[in-house]
């Protein structure tokens, strides 16, 4: 999965930006602890929560710092001759990990959030439109669809899913739903919100089946795929779908504040940025419009090419899934046989590199078991430097760790040892 588009070197559009001295490759160590070098992470940090806020490396920093740099350096020849030609070379590039053969089909944001807003709040919705989320759907996703309903006609329909669930479950229980609505001929199946991995819990879905379903029936459909660059393998062109956002920030080491949104072919031209700005015109001027949503620092969306080097750099983008894959297993396995945590799915196909177990010590339900465990997180970033993510979902109490390149069996082995030893404390001082 080797990239075969060249890197547009900023000074070969400008020759005066040689001038700017650009930050040296090199990568210190190999997966593991070794690999910390590479980040700017405290040495008495352990980070298990990749997954909300990811992490970049030196290097990328450094990168984005040298853009910035340049545009400094003359910013009118910057914004007006540099910056274009540099955005589409690194929409280019990108294309490559999304299976996307037109990259004129892609575009950045800031992050998934707004991807959603933008189309949701530029579709009109008539009485009896159904737009369509699961029950998992990230919660500041599931809003923008409230929102969208409560100042609408639309309506939305909540697909339940209660892990531990098969696929083929999940599929059916889509097709239920579709089914039913699909009973009362006032209604439309106009929207579906789908993400390609879940955050809590942290499972990977069949996106592509459920989005067959939906495109089945005619629906826009939405690819929330906030975690999907840089954790799971991905084919937009082979899935089909209207819409589909991920975040480059949380998996796949650039700067906070880079999403890559693609929009079908056939939607560009219907659909309109948030940010209105100068290249406004009916039928949309997807790139540009995109593009220019005021003036802002595009440095952050160009750390995606010092990003796809470093990945590269440390042997490409399987061998990065393939490590953290594998990690994630072990650490499943491992908190299982010794601390007695219960795995939330045995299905190969929802594992990436999220860890989800049940955590025996909490009972759901139980006020003072609850208090411990939406209290529990803050103690240990708060008190020891270490973060995790407990959840309730389906009646019990879970964690949710994220594998990374920088990250062994042992860190699971700490954390989850802290993790019971609080669990136990708290549970004490509130008996
Ligand atoms: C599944 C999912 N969707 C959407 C988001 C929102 O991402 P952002 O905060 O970058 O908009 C997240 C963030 O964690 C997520 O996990």
């Amino acid at each position: 999965m080797s990239i075969a588009v060249k890197k547009l070197d900023p000074c070969s559009i400008d020759s005066e930006l040689a001038d700017i001295k650009k930050p040296e490759l090199e990568i210190v160590g190999s997966y593991g602890p070794a690999m910390r070098k590479n980040f700017l992470l405290n040495d008495r940090y352990l980070i298990l929560n990749n997954g909300s806020f990811g992490t970049c490396p030196k290097y990328v920093i450094d990168y984005a710092e040298y853009y910035a740099r340049c545009s400094e350096y003359n910013v009118d020849r910057w914004m007006e001759l540099t910056l274009r030609p540099l955005i589409y070379n690194s929409l280019e590039r990108i294309a490559h990990y999304l299976g996307v053969k037109d990259s004129l089909q892609l575009t950045y944001l800031f992050n998934t959030t707004s991807g959603l807003n933008t189309v949701l709040r530029g579709l009109t919705f008539e009485e009896g439109d159904i737009i369509f989320k699961y029950s998992t759907s990230y919660n500041a996703c599931s809003n923008v669809i409230k929102y969208i309903c409560e100042t609408t006609k639309a309506e939305f329909v909540d697909i339940q899913i209660n892990f531990p669930i098969t696929d083929e479950e999940i599929v059916k229980a889509t097709r239920d739903a579709i089914d039913k609505v699909k009973q009362d001929s006032s209604k439309r199946i106009r929207f579906a919100l789908i993400d390609a991995v879940i955050s809590v819990p942290g499972i990977v879905l069949p996106y592509a089946q459920l989005t067959a379903e939906f495109k089945k029936e005619g629906a826009l459909t939405f690819i929330d795929a906030a975690h999907a660059l840089g954790m799971i393998e991905i084919n937009i062109d082979q899935t089909g779908c209207d819409y589909f956002v991920t975040n480059a920030y949380k998996w796949f080491y650039t700067k906070r504040g880079c999403a890559v949104f693609y929009v079908a072919n056939h939607l560009k031209t219907s659909t309109q940025p948030l940010v209105i700005s100068h290249s406004y015109k009916k039928d949309c001027d997807f790139n540009e419009s995109f593009l220019w949503q005021g003036t802002v620092d595009f440095s952050t969306f160009l750390s995606t090419n010092a990003a796809i080097d470093f990945v590269e750099a440390i042997g490409g983008l399987n061998a990065v899934l393939s490590y953290c894959h594998s990690l994630a297993e072990q650490a499943t396995d491992l908190l299982a046989s010794k601390y007695n945590f219960v795995p939330l799915t045995n299905e190969k196909s929802q594992i990436a590199s999220f860890v989800n177990m049940k955590i025996p010590q909490l009972e759901f339900g139980n006020p003072k078991h609850d208090k411990v465990g939406y209290a529990v997180d803050r103690i240990l970033l708060a008190q020891h430097n270490t973060s995790g993510k407990l959840y309730p979902h389906n009646g019990h109490w879970y964690v949710r760790l994220s594998a990374q390149i920088f990250l062994t069996l042992d860190d699971f082995d700490k954390y989850a040892k802290l993790l019971v030893k609080i669990i136990n404390q708290e549970l004490e001082k509130s008996a």
